[in-house]
C-alpha cells in the first residue's frame, strides 16, 4: 500500500472501524489470482483491500481511510453500513431470509407500494416486478416490451451500459466494456446526446438536435418500421456521465412511441435522488418513461433491482409462469424500504443537490486552473470531469486519467474513471456526503494534478 502525504486533509471523523485481523492485502491477492476468474479486474495498479466502511469512508486492512467519491460504483447511496439499515437487516436476518415469492410476506408488498409512491402522479408507475440486478432488471423490461408490443426491435444507445448478462451485453454499445455483442439480437443503436465530442460534429442548439431526430431515420430504414422499444439511461453513467441536451430525450420518446414503442428509463445510476433535483434521472428531462428499471442505490450495496411499469403492460407477464427465487426476499427488501426511509429522514436528496451544487461549482475552478479538464458535467452528485491533452483537439487524457486516479487512492481518495476513452473521472460518492468531503476532494484532485503536470 503507498501512501502519498498531502497537504489536502481528510475531514476528521468520529467513525472508526474495529480492528482487523483477516488475511493481508497480498494474502488475498494471491487467494484471487489463484482461485477466482481472470476477468474480473481490479481498479488500481497496486490494489487495495477494502476491509471496512462506514457511512461516506472506507478502510483497508492496514487501517488507512479512504474518502470513497465512487461508491461501489453508485451502488452505496446513503452510506455504507448505515446503522439503521444494519440493524434492520440484523433483526430481518435473524428472523426469516429466505422462502421465495410463492408466500406473502410484508416486506416485498409494501416495499412494492414504496416504489409507487415515488413515481410522478399520474404516470401509473404502479406494479414491480423484484430482480437482484440491473442487468435482469432490464433483460426483464425488454422480455416484456417485447410481449406487450409484439415487436422484436429494441433501440440502445451508443455508449451506454446496461449490464452484464448476454442480454443486457447486446444493449452495451461500449466497445471497452464487455463484449460487443453483434445485433442480430434485434438491437439497432441511436446517437447519444454527447454534445462536448458531438458524433454527429455539430454544435448545440444549431445541430437542432439531430442526434435525437435521427433515430426517426433509423426506425425507417433499420427496422421493420415497428420497435419494440427504446432504451437510455438518463445520463450515461458508464460512458462517462455524458448528460444530453435538454430537449433530446423529449424527441426520442415522442418519436419511439410514433412506432409503437415503449420508452425505459434505465435509473441503475441515475434514481433515487442521485441528480439532486429529481428522485429520477428522467424528471431532470420532463418525460415520463413507461418503464423505470433500478438497481444499485436502491439497496444501499443490497444484491437487488426492479422493474417497475404500467399494470397494462405487466399483464402480459401474467400469461406464463416467470419465476425469480431470490428476487424480493425479505433482507434485500428490508434493505430496500430502510432506504427509502433514510433518503427522506436524512434528507439525502437536498444534500445531493447542496453538496453536488458546492462541488461541481469547485470543479469549475479547478478548471480553470488545469487545462487537463476538457469538460465538468453532471448533476447532483453525479460528476464527471472530462481530461484531453489539449482542449482544441480534445485528444483523450487517457494516461493521466489512470494516473491521477491511482494517485489520489495513495492520497486517501477514491473516485472512478470511464468514458469512451477511459478518460473522465468519475465522481459518484455516497450521497451522505459533506462539505468538507467534497472540498478535500478537490484539494486533493488539485494536489494529484499539480503533481503530475
Ligand atoms: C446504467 C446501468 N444499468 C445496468 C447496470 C447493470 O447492473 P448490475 O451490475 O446490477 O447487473 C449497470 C451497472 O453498472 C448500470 O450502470
Amino acid at each position: 500500500m503507498t501512501t502519498t502525504p498531502t497537504t489536502a486533509k481528510l475531514p476528521d471523523t468520529d467513525l472508526q472501524p474495529a480492528p482487523y485481523t483477516g488475511p493481508s492485502r497480498d494474502e488475498v491477492l494471491a487467494l484471487r489470482q489463484e482461485y477466482l476468474n481472470p476477468g474480473l479486474i481490479t481498479y488500481y495498479r497496486e490494489p487495495i483491500n477494502i476491509v471496512d466502511g462506514k457511512m461516506q469512508y472506507l478502510w483497508d486492512d492496514t487501517g488507512k481511510r479512504y474518502l470513497d467519491a465512487i461508491a461501489g460504483i453508485v451502488t452505496v447511496s446513503v452510506g455504507h453500513c448505515h446503522p439503521k439499515i444494519v440493524e434492520r437487516v440484523r433483526d430481518q436476518v435473524g428472523k426469516l431470509c429466505h422462502t421465495t415469492t410463492i408466500y406473502l410476506h410484508p416486506t416485498i408488498a409494501q416495499y412494492g407500494q414504496a416504489l409507487a409512491e415515488r413515481f410522478p402522479a399520474g404516470s401509473n408507475l404502479k406494479v414491480t416486478y423484484f430482480t437482484n440486478s440491473g442487468s435482469e432488471a432490464n433483460d426483464l423490461a425488454i422480455l416484456m416490451a417485447r410481449m406487450h408490443t409484439g415487436s422484436f426491435e429494441v433501440i440502445s444507445l451508443r455508449n451506454g451500459y446496461h449490464g452484464g448478462s448476454p442480454g443486457t451485453m447486446a444493449l452495451t454499445a461500449h466497445s471497452t466494456w464487455k463484449y460487443p455483442v453483434p445485433s442480430s439480437s434485434g438491437v439497432r443503436y441511436a446517437t447519444p446526446g454527447y454534445c462536448y465530442r458531438c458524433p454527429l460534429g455539430l454544435e448545440y442548439p444549431s445541430c437542432d438536435i439531430k442526434c435525437a431526430s435521427g433515430i426517426e431515420d433509423l426506425i425507417r430504414y433499420e427496422t421493420p418500421g415497428q420497435v419494440a422499444c427504446f432504451i437510455g439511461e438518463p445520463i450515461q453513467g458508464v460512458g462517462g456521465v455524458v448528460d444530453p441536451p435538454p430537449e433530446y430525450f423529449k424527441i426520442v420518446y415522442d418519436i419511439v412511441r410514433k412506432y409503437g414503442g415503449l420508452c425505459i428509463a434505465d435509473e441503475v445510476q441515475t434514481g433515487f435522488g442521485r441528480t439532486g433535483k429529481h428522485f429520477w434521472g428522467f424528471e431532470n428531462w420532463d418525460v415520463v418513461p413507461d418503464m423505470v428499471t433500478m438497481a444499485k442505490g436502491m439497496g444501499n450495496g443490497a444484491p437487488i433491482g426492479a422493474c417497475t411499469t404500467r399494470p397494462e403492460i405487466a399483464k402480459k407477464m401474467a400469461d406464463r409462469l416467470h419465476f425469480n427465487t431470490f428476487g424480493g426476499n425479505p433482507v434485500s427488501m428490508i434493505q430496500g424500504l430502510t432506504t427509502l426511509e433514510i433518503i427522506d429522514q436524512d434528507g439525502i436528496q437536498e444534500n445531493a443537490l447542496t453538496v453536488g451544487t458546492h462541488l461541481k461549482n469547485r470543479l469549475l475552478e479547478l478548471q480553470d486552473r488545469h487545462p487537463l479538464i476538457g469538460e465538468v458535467r453532471g448533476k447532483g452528485l453525479m460528476l464527471g470531469m472530462e481530461l484531453v491533452k489539449d482542449r482544441q483537439t480534445k485528444e483523450p487524457a487517457t494516461e493521466a486519467a489512470a494516473d491521477i486516479t491511482e494517485e489520489a487512492k495513495n492520497r486517501g481518495l477514491l473516485i472512478g474513471k470511464g468514458g469512451l476513452f477511459g478518460n473522465v473521472l468519475r465522481i459518484k460518492p455516497p450521497m451522505c456526503l459533506t462539505r468538507d468531503d467534497a472540498d478535500f476532494i478537490v484539494d486533493c484532485l488539485d494536489e494529484v494534478m499539480q503533481s503530475i503536470a
